[in-house]
């Protein structure tokens, strides 16, 4: 089975990421970066539905519908530090926990977006 498919495919990838949202909204530990974001987050959702969709090798919904993007490069107009970075992927090891995923999908998963995770940090670190 492909990623994707792994996924669920796009409504899957809609309830991990609403899941994801709801809990940067709901834990304390995420204020700091939940504060970095608009109140609105129906954007936000959608961009980060589409991004992973083409992460995950299914269409590339992303990039049809905003363009290329270059993420640590985005995310550069943010503080994001060692917590920043640990909270966004506390968000999402708890999104992916309670998603109808085999085990070494939500593995493979955390581990495949703590690269950028980390990657954003990196670059954030370094002044320009
Ligand atoms: C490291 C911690 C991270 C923080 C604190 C963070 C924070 C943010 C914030 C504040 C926005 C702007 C939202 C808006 O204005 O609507 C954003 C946008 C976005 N983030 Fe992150 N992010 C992080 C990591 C990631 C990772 C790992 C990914 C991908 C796997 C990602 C993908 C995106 C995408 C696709 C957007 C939308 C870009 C656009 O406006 O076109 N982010 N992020």
């Amino acid at each position: 089975m492909d990623l994707y498919c792994a996924a669920g495919e796009l409504a899957g990838i809609t309830s991990l990421v609403d899941a994801f949202y709801s809990n940067m909204d709901d834990f304390p530990e995420a204020r700091v970066i939940r504060s970095m974001h608009p109140d609105d987050l129906t954007e936000a959702r959608k961009k980060l539905t589409y991004f992973l969709c083409g992460v995950l090798g299914g269409p590339r919904l992303y990039l049809e519908h905003y363009g290329g993007v270059d993420l640590p490069d985005f995310h550069r107009q943010f503080t994001i530090g060692t917590d920043e970075r640990d909270a966004w992927m506390f968000c999402m090891q708890s999104a992916i926990a309670i998603q109808p995923y085999e085990a070494s999908f939500k593995e493979y998963l955390l581990a495949r977006l703590s690269i950028p995770a980390e990657r954003i940090r990196l670059v954030n670190a370094i002044e320009t």
